[in-house]
């Protein structure tokens, strides 16, 4: 958590993982992956359901892994508590949802890494005014509720813009993006200035997928120039 924005980081998303052998798929990407994404969908913010505080829970007991938990929710205020007990580390609401003001004050209450998030089609105005209170920034490049989706290009005009504003600004806000995250797309988001990557057909649906964290990790690094 005290690692310096610029840093790159990797972070699996257990969206494409094997639910039923969960702790094996999570075993594989230890290892080398900086974070576990943990995708909550609510069936009404997105049309989808995947999974709570409990499951949280238990993955918390099963690695030591960073839990970045993307809250795809309407109601995020009535679980925040709730993903915190559990044990997440990182907390993403979405900027559509209302009531950011007192989301954001209630996770920086309950200890959590405060994150926003913004889909695809909402304009950057609608982040801008939060940068300066969040610890992560997560850009969508997909619209969120399945993983395997196609990378939307369109987004990346935003996120460099977003990046932008973040090293403009004095907080060392972390720009996380999500969605057709993959060894062909990652450059460009990290040249956009994005520095965390999601990824989850890319990594579980690969055969060995700690090594494609760490030819996500390569690819991503080259595109920002970081010495090897
Ligand atoms: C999409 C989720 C993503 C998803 C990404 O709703 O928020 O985190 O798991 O999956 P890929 O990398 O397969 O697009
Ligand atoms: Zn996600």
């Amino acid at each position: 958590m005290t690692l310096p924005a610029d840093r790159v980081r990797i972070a699996p998303s257990i969206l494409s993982a094997d639910f039923a052998a969960l702790g094996e798929a999570i075993a594989r990407v230890e290892p080398v992956a900086d974070l576990l994404h943990v995708d909550v969908m609510d069936g009404h913010f997105v049309p989808n359901l995947t999974i709570g505080p409990p499951v949280v829970a238990a993955i918390e007991r099963h690695t030591p892994l960073t839990l970045d938990c993307h809250l795809m929710m309407t109601n995020p205020g009535d679980f925040l508590d709730a993903f915190a007990r559990a044990g997440a580390d990182w907390v993403s609401v979405h900027v559509e949802v209302d009531g950011t003001a007192d989301l954001l004050a209630e996770m920086r209450g309950l200890g959590l890494g405060v994150g926003l998030a913004i889909n695809p089609e909402t304009p950057y105005e609608a982040i801008e005014p939060w940068l300066g209170r969040l610890d992560h920034v997560l850009v969508m490049t997909v619209h969120p509720g399945f993983g395997g989706q196609a990378f939307m290009g369109e987004v990346v005009p935003k996120l460099a813009r977003i990046a932008d504003a973040v090293a403009a600004g004095d907080r060392p806000v972390v720009v996380e993006v999500d969605g057709g995250i993959d060894v062909h797309t990652i450059g460009q988001v990290a040249a956009a200035g994005a520095r965390c990557f999601v990824a989850g057909k890319a990594v579980f649906g690969a055969p060995d997928p700690a090594a494609a964290v760490s030819d996500l990790r390569r690819a991503a690094e080259a595109a920002v120039g970081v010495p090897r």
